[in-house]
């Protein structure tokens, strides 16, 4: 299942972001603003638990979030969503995934694992501002299952429809929340009209 969230705060971002005049420092700023307005949508269904509070005039009853709340980087890219997502769940704990794609077969290669510890009610949101081939998500994806982790969640700046479709192939209990689906992929997997490289654009290594 794939939601494409579409609002113009988002989409007046996403403009911004892919312009090719946009400097490292916007762009960092931006990907973050378009993380917490994805997130907003994206963790409607976050589960929680009713509490009651006491105001100065009474008692309130309300919720308050309940379980281990992950967010999940793939390395690069994905960290520049995830200072976002840590300021808007504080309690949240951190995964990082890292992985590079081979430039001829974009096949990713793993080469960073650090994660919590799987716990029944563990939620793990998983971040990358692109999603093209589908590669990296699904293997992060499988990487997650295999250590324990169950409910999934994928947030995305820039899709297109190939990668889309792979991860429903491979993962279809994963829903996918993106700001944006391009038109396709060129022949060295990358997103047309997209924004180019995340990695290189966040961190300055153009
Ligand atoms: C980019 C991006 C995703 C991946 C998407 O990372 O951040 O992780 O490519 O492509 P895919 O859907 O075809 O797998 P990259 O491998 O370039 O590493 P980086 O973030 O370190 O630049
Ligand atoms: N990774 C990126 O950073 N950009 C793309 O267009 C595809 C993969």
């Amino acid at each position: 299942m794939h939601t494409e969230v579409k609002h113009p705060l988002l989409q007046h971002r996403i403009a911004i972001l892919r312009d090719v005049k946009t400097d490292c420092k916007l762009f960092r700023e931006l990907v973050g603003e378009i993380t917490r307005f994805l997130a907003f949508e994206a963790l409607r269904d976050l589960p929680t638990e009713p509490v009651s509070v006491r105001t100065p005039m009474g008692e309130a009853a309300g919720a308050k979030i309940k379980g281990h709340v992950v967010v999940a980087p793939i390395l690069r890219a994905g960290l520049g969503m995830l200072d976002s997502m840590l300021e808007i769940l504080p309690y949240a704990t951190a995964g990082v995934i890292g992985m590079k794609r081979n430039e001829e077969t974009a096949e990713p290669i793993p080469y960073y694992l650090n994660l919590p510890k799987a716990w029944p009610d563990s939620y793990v949101v998983l971040v990358d501002p692109m999603l093209a081939t589908g590669g990296s998500a699904c293997d992060a994806i499988a990487t997650l299952k295999k250590n324990g982790f169950s409910k999934i969640t994928f947030l995305n700046v820039i899709s297109c429809p190939e990668g889309i479709a792979r991860v429903e192939r491979e993962h279809p209990d994963v829903p996918v929340f993106t700001a944006a689906i391009d038109d396709r992929l060129n022949d060295h997997h990358y997103i047309v009209p997209g924004l180019g490289d995340a990695g290189d654009r966040l961190f300055g290594t153009l």
